[in-house]
């Protein structure tokens, strides 16, 4: 496998196991009211800027441009598919975004846990594992056929770029410690 499929597969497997989080504080917190918020938030903010801005934003700004750049119109559609995929996931975490902030004015703690928000949160789980699979099935032998090895190494060292101009910023930079711990704490 190419160095640049082989770090997607890879990125996959990451984020897969970081979406057990978001399932085990619902299902690992007794009784549901006792949802530790600080634990939510910081999970929703990994799934804003991991998931959506640096992994499906490094996807659309240079894996799938530069498939388009090889004229591959036959894969448009599953191209085209994958893309808007990444749009919903925004969509989705915007709604989990804009649900945090309602809890926060809000004087009653347990309004952030309605049936709508715990909805979105499983819509948003189900949705990341359904496209995860998706790009596993269909992306990444496109991948594997369309790039020499060599243009794979050199296509990572821009995703590598993409990505720590986004990790990198302090706002970011506790970001990936801190939800490590939580694996640890919900495993
Ligand atoms: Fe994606
Ligand atoms: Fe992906």
């Amino acid at each position: 496998m190419g160095e640049m499929a082989n770090q997607i597969k890879k990125e996959h497997e990451y984020i897969s196991l970081r979406l057990e989080i978001l399932k085990n504080i619902f299902m690992k917190s007794k009784p549901a009211f006792i949802i530790n918020i600080k634990d939510l938030r910081e999970c929703i903010r990994f799934h804003a800027v991991y998931t959506s801005m640096c992994h499906n934003g490094k996807e659309d700004a240079i894996i799938f441009k530069n498939l388009q750049g090889k004229g591959i119109d036959v894969f448009y559609r599953e191209i085209n598919r994958l893309s808007m995929e990444h749009e919903l996931c925004n969509d989705l975490i915007y709604e989990l975004n804009e649900s945090l902030k309602t809890w926060d004015r809000s004087e009653n703690p347990y309004e952030l846990l309605s049936p709508d928000f715990m909805m979105c949160t499983f819509d948003y789980i189900n949705h990341v594992e359904s496209h995860i699979k998706n790009e596993d099935n269909v992306l990444l032998p496109i991948l594997e056929h369309f790039f020499s090895f060599s243009e794979q190494e050199k296509m990572c060292e821009l995703l590598n770029k993409y990505e720590n101009t986004i990790l990198e910023k302090p706002e970011n930079k506790d970001m990936i410690k801190n939800v490590d711990y939580l694996l640890r704490k919900y495993s």
